[in-house]
Parts: C-alpha cells; sequence; structure tokens
C-alpha cells in the first residue's frame, strides 16, 4: 500500500539523511525502523507525509504518487497517514476531547475548529476512541494535566480520528517507563490490527521492535542495511546497524550471567 522506490534526502545544510531507500510495505503490516541517532528514521517518516520534501525518488500510497501532489491534493493525501509524535503535540491548555477532535483540522476547516464546533458524528467517534485507548474517565481534563502514557494515547485517539489507513510514529516510546512503553506499543499494534492500519515506527528500544512488530528495518547512514523478520536479527546484524558494540556480553553483564549466545533476541531479553 505504501511504496518508496530510490528515496534520497539532503538537507539544504548538505547532511544526506537518506540515499536509496527501496521500501514497499503492504496493508496491515507493522514496520519498526531502528538505527542509531542521525540513521535517518525520522527523516524517512517525513518524507512519507512531505513534511520533509525528497530531493529524489517517489513514493506512492495506495496507487497515489505522493511526491506529484501540492496544495489541496497533498493536504487529502495526508488524512490518510495519521502521524504519532514522542512529544506528543498536545495543546495544553486544552481539554482531552478537544485535542482529540483537533485531529479533524483537515476536515472541518480553520473557522469550524477555531471556534471549536465540531460535526456530530466527529465527537461520538472521538468519544469511542478515548474509549478505546482507555480515557473514557479523562474526556474533560486538561491535557497538562495528564501523564507521558496518558499523553500518547491522547495522541494516538486523535491519529485515528481522521481514519487513516498508514500510521507513522516517530519514537511513541522514548520518553516513557518500561511497563508504560510496552502498554503503548500493544495498543498501537492492536489498533493496527483492528483497523488493518499499516503502521512505520521509528524506535530506539530494538527489544520493543522485536516484540510487536511483523518487520524490522535497519538504518545505518541513510541506507538500509537490514530488512527481515524480527527473529532474523542477530547481534552480528545489530552490529551492522548500530557499528561495533558487544551485544552478547554487554546485556549478559548487566544480567549478571554468564554470556550466552546469539540470537539477539535471546540476550537483549525479550519475551518469545
Ligand atoms: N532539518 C534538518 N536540516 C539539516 N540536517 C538535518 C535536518 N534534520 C535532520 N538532519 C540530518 O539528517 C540526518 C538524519 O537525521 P534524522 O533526524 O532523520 O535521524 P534519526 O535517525 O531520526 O535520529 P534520532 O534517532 O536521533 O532521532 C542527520 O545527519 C541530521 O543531522
Ligand atoms: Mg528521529
Amino acid at each position: 500500500m505504501l511504496t518508496l522506490s530510490g528515496v534520497g534526502k539532503r538537507y539544504p545544510t548538505g547532511d544526506r539523511a537518506l540515499s536509496d531507500i527501496e521500501l514497499s510495505l503492504p496493508k496491515g503490516q507493522v514496520l519498526a525502523l531502528i538505527g542509531p541517532s542521525g540513521a535517518g528514521k525520522s527523516t524517512l517518516i517525513r518524507c512519507v507525509n512531505r513534511l520533509v520534501e525528497p530531493s529524489e525518488g517517489r513514493i506512492a500510497l495506495e496507487g497515489c504518487e505522493l511526491t506529484r501532489l501540492s496544495g489541496a491534493k497533498l493536504r487529502q493525501a495526508r488524512r490518510a497517514m495519521g502521524m504519532i509524535f514522542q512529544e506528543y503535540a498536545l495543546v495544553d491548555r486544552l481539554s482531552v476531547m478537544e485535542n482529540v477532535l483537533s485531529g479533524q483540522l483537515g476536515y472541518v476547516g480553520f473557522w469550524r475548529s477555531f471556534l471549536r464546533r465540531y460535526p456530530a458524528p466527529a465527537v461520538a467517534e472521538a468519544f469511542r476512541l478515548l474509549e478505546r485507548v482507555g480515557l473514557s474517565h479523562a474526556i474533560d481534563k486538561r491535557a497538562d494535566a495528564l501523564s507521558g502514557g496518558q499523553r500518547q494515547r491522547v495522541g494516538i485517539a486523535r491519529a485515528l480520528l481522521q481514519n487513516p489507513r498508514l500510521l507513522l510514529v516517530d519514537e511513541p516510546t522514548a520518553s516513557l517507563d518500561p511497563k508504560t512503553s510496552r502498554q503503548i506499543m500493544r495498543l498501537i499494534r492492536e489498533l493496527c490490527a483492528e483497523r488493518e492500519l499499516a503502521a512505520i515506527i521509528n524506535i530506539h528500544d530494538v527489544a520493543l521492535a522485536q516484540q510487536f512488530a511483523d518487520r524490522i528495518v535497519g538504518l545505518r547512514a541513510g541506507r538500509i542495511v537490514f530488512d527481515g523478520k524480527p527473529q532474523a536479527l542477530t547481534a552480528e546484524i545489530l552490529t551492522t546497524i548500530y557499528g561495533e558494540e558487544e551485544w552478547d556480553t554487554r546485556v549478559a553483564d548487566e544480567a549478571d550471567e554468564t554470556p550466552t549466545t546469539t540470537p539477539a533476541s535471546l540476550t537483549l531479553g525479550v519475551a518469545t
């Protein structure tokens, strides 16, 4: 449903962030994008919804070439893509409900949303979504009164309100504790299954990526260096992606055990 062919990005500063990206994402697939800081993960996600303009290559969503669109057509295409950010991007002084409804901006027009008049079906759907993400008790709370995990749930509900077919998720768990991180990843995973949504999730936590994604793509210096199933990610491949690091001994040392052998999923302590 999403295809990137020959996509590259060079920023005006001269930094080359992506080179020759070939990626095809089928409907309903949850893809985790991993790689060291600066590898180009955020750039790739932003090229897809054209928050960043790719320097070369083509990106097509359900047969529609995004890289050729502009103006109203681009805005319309963007509605098929829900964005979820690490920093939650909520308006602090607005309520949970209003934050979710603000995801409708593209639909209801600037003035209606400025006056906070939303169509009844959107409000009903926002209620349903808030219930689904476990926030029905907090609908009237101000966004700044929420915990990090709750804020992320609001971000998820808001992204889903526009009924997207693709989710673009940039480090959803970066500032959450390990348990909340798992809950958020599980929620995203379940919602993708329920709604047949495809997702690209940038994530630093390799164990979480392995546990919750169907497929893992490893980026290094703007190039894809691994594309495969979570089980196929060995310590050797992690070294290719992240550079030299003694994955086995390092993780085992922390656990105060004698080093075990690959696969990395075991040494990284992932429940399989
Ligand atoms: N707006 C920008 N202008 C110039 N260079 C940029 C810009 N955004 C990113 N870059 C550069 O592009 C490269 C890729 O950055 P990007 O933010 O995509 O990496 P990332 O994999 O998301 O990293 P992180 O894990 O730290 O979020 C880096 O070298 C970065 O310095
Ligand atoms: Mg990033």
